[in-house]
This record gives C-alpha cells, sequence and structure tokens, in this order.
C-alpha cells in the first residue's frame, strides 16, 4: 500500500531505501546515507524533502539545522535554503544545494541517488 508519494514516475528500479517515514519528526531533520553521500530528510507536514546533508557554504550539516516556512537554517552560519528547490533564501549562502524527489511506499522513503532534481 502506498501512504504517499511525491513523484509517481520514478522508475522503482532506482530507488534506494533512506529511511522509514516513521523514523521522521517535524521539528527534528534525520541524516541517512547511500553509499557514503549524506542526505537530509525533512518532514514539513505529510511531505517529505530531501536535500544533501552537507551544507554549500562550509562544514555546516542540515540534517542538525533548523527548520521553518519550509526552509533550513545551517547551523554553522545562519545561512538558509529552502527544502522544495535547494535555493539559497538567506546570507551567507549563495549556491544551491542539490535536492532529490523522495518516494514513500509502505512506510520507506526511498530516492534514486543518481536522479538530482534539476536546479
Ligand atoms: S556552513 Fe552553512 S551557512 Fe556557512
Amino acid at each position: 500500500m502506498t501512504m504517499a508519494t511525491n513523484n509517481q514516475s520514478m522508475r522503482d528500479t532506482a530507488l534506494t531505501q533512506l529511511c522509514g517515514f516513521d523514523q521522521l519528526d517535524e521539528d527534528e531533520p534525520l541524516r541517512a546515507e547511500i553509499d557514503g553521500f549524506a542526505y537530509a530528510v525533512f518532514k514539513v507536514g505529510e511531505m517529505v524533502f530531501v536535500t544533501a546533508d552537507l551544507c554549500s557554504h562550509g562544514p555546516g550539516f542540515l540534517s542538525e539545522g533548523y527548520v521553518e516556512d519550509c526552509q533550513v537554517e545551517c547551523p554553522f552560519h545562519q545561512g538558509k535554503f529552502d527544502l522544495r528547490t535547494g535555493l539559497p533564501t538567506a546570507p551567507p549562502c549563495e549556491v544551491p544545494i542539490q535536492t532529490w524527489t523522495p518516494v514513500i511506499r509502505d512506510g520507506i522513503v526511498f530516492i534514486d541517488p543518481a536522479s538530482p532534481n534539476q536546479i
């Protein structure tokens, strides 16, 4: 049974498991790794957003950031990114972060790591 799906058109064969939907908390982003690359997974309402965990400005991890209004504030210099687009919304961040469209199936959050969203 499908709980929720942000994009049904992704190829199933390319999907890789990130985490369980039940592991996600609106107030606490989750860090998940696939093949040594770290992703940050965010729950906003019933929507799930996936970004690269590493901030584009420096060494901050966005999975440790503060989430408000569908934006994450990096804990290192307090720059912000829009979770929907990856675009920076507050300085000092100027370079977008990569995002992926998750598929949520049977309570599991998947992405295709090889198919990030176009910025
Ligand atoms: S490292 Fe994220 S804002 Fe500087």
